[in-house]
């Protein structure tokens, strides 16, 4: 008995000994893929030229990523921000990936009787408008987190903020997309004396080819960029913040916004480091981002739901019917009136249960887990079938003005960051705070402020996105990046568009992957957009007649011709690990890609 079991131990100690050699040959410094060049595309080229230059200077993804995004806070006032809030991937090349939560929050005096009329019913214009649409900004501290947390250390903040802060003294051209931003009425009414006067010079608005200067953005920049987060969250620029909201009109009231902001809710913001989000679509690995953002949980249920669906047989079978009856065709002779059909969905599904599970995850209980779960995922794809199944009445959602802005970096050695940000409507609530010379956001309407009233997407929720105190409302920012086979980051990818930012992100990435488009097509192909609640789904100009008519038709598809654009999709996409990245920009928009050591790439103009 005592000899076997002395050889059995002799035996496991010589398993052990094996795999532990075995696993010295793995632990060998792994080698990854890296791309030949770093890039950076963002919607605007004055802020891809400031993270391209940064990354010449030897800067990382992190580094190129603050100083685009402070650019954009400079050139891009319709969404780039100091007063805003948003969400950043960053993903080093050897897959260790953190997010960084720099979602807006409401303030600790938060509570819905604000927004209520006399006879109790919703005013939602004080949810978009007036000093009630504004949560405490989340950029400088999240930011300042990706720098800290993430940038090489060759650059301090000040480093990253000087072109922001040059393009802040010298001024910079108006371009076509600003001076027609502005030209929008509803912009003009939003805006508070401050923003009329700095934007509507002598009550005109500002126009092409005009210089804009903004010295005291240029001074509130260096405050940041010499003192961190400290600067912005405290002191004068707080004071500021506190003052201009007590001195704003509520809509439809003869209050004020005295209150509803103060030091201490500027104090106590933190930006918070969350886990992202990991699933796997067709052998890619998808890094997304986890609540208060429920673009990663809808990408990745949509992906998830397709991925069982035989994808490339219906792509192969359109492929086949058109070249028998070949004709120029309007689409991707891939896309099937059938796979659309299969796409929304998937996609009215995601919607779904956004509306009545998803917030925030530090004050609800998000069932994560129960919404990923590959039965569940399962279950919503086996009910897919031929016909469209829409479950609720339509509700036509009112047209705001609206903006978002998205960035992508790679950087030579293969690390990603994917950043969106947003004042939320077109230049937030309009409110310029006087001294400072920053717009203020009106995130506030993204809570579900009265149970199933839609806020200006038209999008409803439930309790799970009511307004509390100290709570971030519930977004659709898809900050997102896929590995190939897991070994390297070779699409980061992300969009403005509120609701529609998930419709842009999933529908480039199924054009990619499962129709093989090259990627300026997969951009620039029309798109569509369902989102659960109103019923109908929109469809971009220019979308196949034929194929939005066969979903009318034989899918049951209520459809609705839209005549906006969906979405601004900033993306970069490697077409094999360590080959040349490609660095796009939506046509849609005015921005420019940049690869090293190659020229940007054209803004679009705005159409006529
Ligand atoms: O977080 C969200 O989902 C919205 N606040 C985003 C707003 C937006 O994208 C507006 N437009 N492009």
């Amino acid at each position: 008995m005592k000899c076997f079991l002395g050889a059995a131990l002799a035996c496991a100690a010589a398993v052990l000994l094996a795999a532990c050699k075995s696993d010295a040959a793995f632990q060998k410094e792994a080698t990854w893929p890296i791309p030949k060049h770093g890039a950076v595309v963002s919607e605007h080229p004055l802020a891809t030229r400031a993270g391209l230059d940064v990354l010449n200077r030897g800067g990382n993804a992190a580094d190129a990523a603050v100083a685009t995004a402070l650019a954009l806070a400079v050139a891009y006032p319709q969404a780039g921000n100091l007063g805003g809030g948003g969400f950043a991937l960053f993903v080093a090349h050897t897959g260790v990936a953190s997010a960084i939560d720099f979602r807006e929050t409401a303030p600790a005096a938060a509570a819905v009787a604000r927004f209520l009329g006399s006879n109790g019913e919703l005013v939602s214009a004080r949810a978009v408008r007036g000093p009630l649409s504004v949560a405490v900004p989340g950029s400088p501290a999240g930011l300042y987190e990706l720098f800290r947390e993430h940038g090489s250390g060759r650059f301090s903040l000040a480093d990253l903020a000087r072109p922001a802060i040059e393009l802040a003294t010298r001024g910079f051209t108006v371009d076509g997309w600003l001076a027609r931003d502005l030209s929008d009425l509803n912009v003009r009414a939003r805006m508070n004396s401050a923003a009329l006067a700095l934007f509507y010079p002598g009550g005109k608005p500002l126009a092409e080819g005009a210089l804009l200067r903004q010295p005291e953005l240029a001074t509130t920049l260096a405050l940041y960029a010499n003192a961190g987060p400290s600067a912005f969250y405290r002191g004068r620029i707080a004071d500021l913040v506190v003052a201009e909201l007590a001195a704003a009109r509520v809509p439809e009231s003869t209050e004020t916004g005295a209150g509803w902001i103060t030091s201490s809710d500027l104090a106590s913001y933190r930006a918070i480091p969350r886990t992202p989000l990991r699933g796997w679509f067709r052998g890619m690995e998808i890094v997304a981002m986890p609540p208060p953002s429920s673009g990663g949980v809808m990408l990745l249920q949509v992906l998830g739901m397709l991925e069982g669906l035989p994808l490339d047989a219906e792509r192969e079978h359109a492929r086949a019917a058109h070249a028998l009856e070949p004709s120029e065709p309007r689409d991707d002779p891939g896309l099937s009136d059938r796979m659309v059909h299969w796409w929304i969905e998937a996609q009215r599904r995601a919607f779904a249960d956004r509306a009545a599970h998803l917030g925030d995850p530090d004050l609800v209980n998000v069932p994560l887990t129960e919404l990923l779960a590959h039965a569940w995922i399962a279950e919503r794809r086996v009910s897919i079938g031929e016909v469209a199944e829409p479950a609720v009445a339509p509700w036509a959602p009112v047209r705001e003005s609206m903006q978002t802005t998205h960035l992508s970096v790679l950087d030579a050695q293969g690390n990603a960051v994917s950043l969106t940000t947003t004042l939320n409507s077109r230049f937030g609530s309009g409110i310029l705070v006087r001294g400072a010379g920053f717009l203020l956001n009106n995130e506030i309407d993204d809570f579900a402020i009265a149970p199933n009233a839609p806020n200006q997407f038209g999008l409803v929720g439930a309790a799970a996105n009511a307004l509390q105190p100290g709570k971030r409302p519930l977004s659709t920012m898809t900050p997102t990046v896929v590995r190939d086979g897991g070994h390297a980051n070779t699409t980061v990818i992300g969009s403005m568009g509120g609701p529609r930012i998930l419709s842009s992100v999933a529908q480039v990435l199924l054009r990619i992957f499962v129709l093989e488009e090259v990627p300026e097509r997969a951009i620039r192909a029309p798109r569509f957009h369902q989102q659960w609640n109103p019923l109908p789904t929109s469809f971009e100009r220019g979308f196949d007649p034929a194929l939005v008519a066969a979903l009318a038709g034989r899918r049951g598809h209520p459809v609705d011709e839209s005549s906006e654009t969906f979405g601004s999709v900033q993306l970069i996409h490697l077409a094999e690990p360590g080959a040349q990245p490609a660095a796009i920009s939506d046509p849609r928009r005015g921005g420019a890609g940049a690869v090293q050591g190659k020229p940007m790439s054209t803004p679009a103009v705005p159409p006529p």
